[in-house]
């Protein structure tokens, strides 16, 4: 049974998201329905997420002595990541000694924190068909790798990073020092480690949203969204649209690998699966254990959004992941560098039959910082698709 409480009272039910972007604010949105005490925790202030949660703390949250602090004097009932860099051994340990419950779970957070943990657990342990990959420790055994069997053309990645940072593909032997040189820049950090992975020549990729919830007799089930197919841009998301459609084979597959991982790695909550697709070929990339920036398509075409979804999964309420209509998104980057910023033809954009816009209200600016999203529903995905990137191309960010 779950109760929930009146926040800001002694019978709060209380959750702590590590981590208040884009989001990070859907998710706070849709506890904050349910009456839900939410703290929203970010490393600057004003994040999204704060903005629309009961409390607001600024800390680092790689660093563990001041994780366990704030923990230890909020007392949630529950500890949300939202992003990678955290202290998840931290997190281990204040789960281990009954102090909070980590979601999904502490060792989740932990082994995808970095590309390793995860891709070491689906290729080595689970056995899921995988890229070809090696990790090294610097440009010699970076070249050893690829001449050694994973071949050209290859992609390296720091194995901290996310986003698409430091993040590059190798053609031939002389882009290799290139693509070293620019992994050790974009890490998160320096520690010079990186996975070379095998180029996947794949004929499209989707993310599998996956949701781990309580049924009604009492054990966990599993369940599945649409597919969702997405375009990226140098390692960044620019579109994604929802329902990919896939031979069922592939369906079939994909859903095979998400339920061998997501079963792995337990708990409660939503995930986002990677996938590549070649025909019924399918290829396990990542995952992450929390709502995924493809899925903010979601907020137009299911009836739960993969946020509702992932609130009341942890909640341990019942989730109805069916699609509502299909529908696109596509991403606003803020185009400058600056504080501040003003958005013109709001009003343009809005007029797009069947949009709808978050503008995500981040304090500061970058050229490539996603600042917002466009929303398409249609009856079919082209049509979706076009008119989210129309309704995108509308919204003009300004220095105010
Ligand atoms: N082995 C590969 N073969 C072909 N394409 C790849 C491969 N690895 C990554 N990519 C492409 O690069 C994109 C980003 O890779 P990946 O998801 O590993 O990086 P990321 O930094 O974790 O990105 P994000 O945090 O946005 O998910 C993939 O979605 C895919 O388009
Ligand atoms: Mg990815």
């Amino acid at each position: 049974m779950t109760t929930l409480g009146t926040p800001l009272s002694p019978s709060a039910t209380k959750v702590m998201l590590l981590g208040s972007g884009e989001l990070g604010k859907e998710v706070l949105i849709a506890l904050q329905r349910l009456g839900v005490e939410t703290i929203a925790v970010d490393r600057y202030d004003n994040a999204p997420g704060q903005q629309v949660a009961h409390h607001a703390r600024t800390i680092t949250m790689s660093d563990p002595a001041q994780l366990k602090a704030l923990v230890e004097a909020e007392r949630p009932h529950l500890v949300v990541p939202e992003i990678e860099a955290i202290a998840t051994p931290m997190l281990e340990e204040l789960e281990a000694a009954g102090t909070v419950r980590v979601i999904p779970t502490a060792r989740a957070a932990r082994l995808t924190m970095d590309r390793e943990g995860i891709r070491v657990l689906a290729a080595e342990t689970l056995g899921l068909p995988t890229s070809p990959y090696k990790f090294c420790d610097s440009l010699a055994e970076l070249q050893v790798a690829i001449d050694g069997g994973i071949g050209y053309p290859c992609i390296v990645k720091p194995v901290m990073s996310s986003s698409g940072k430091g993040q590059s593909k190798i053609d031939g032997p002389a882009d290799v020092r290139k693509a070293w040189d620019y992994a050790m820049a974009g890490g998160r950090v320096s520690h010079g480690r990186v996975i070379v992975e095998g180029f996947i020549d794949f004929d499209y990729e989707i993310t599998q949203l996956t949701v781990r919830a309580v049924g009604a007799d009492g054990q966990i089930e599993t369940h599945f969204c649409e597919p969702i197919g997405h375009v990226q841009v140098g390692g960044d998301y620019v579109e994604s649209w929802q329902p990919m459609a896939m031979a069922p084979a592939a369906i079939a597959k994909s859903r095979q690998i998400a339920q061998a991982v997501t079963d792995n790695l337990g708990g409660q909550g939503l995930f986002g699966v990677e996938l590549f697709v070649k025909g019924e070929q399918v290829w396990f990339s990542e995952v992450s254990p929390r709502p995924h920036d493809t899925g903010l398509v979601t907020l137009c075409t299911q009836h739960q959004s993969e946020f509702e979804l992932h609130a009341r999964a942890i909640l341990g309420l019942p989730v109805d992941t069916t699609l509502r209509n299909p529908g696109a998104s596509a991403v606003i980057y803020g185009g400058m560098d600056a504080t501040g910023i003003a958005f013109d033809g709001v009003d343009d954009a809005l007029r797009v039959p069947g949009t709808d816009l978050r503008l995500f209200g981040k304090p500061e600016s970058f050229t490539k910082r996603r600042m917002g999203v466009a929303l398409a529903r249609s009856a079919d995905t082209d049509t979706a698709r076009a008119n989210a990137k129309l309704a995108a191309g509308k919204v003009r960010p300004r220095a105010a």
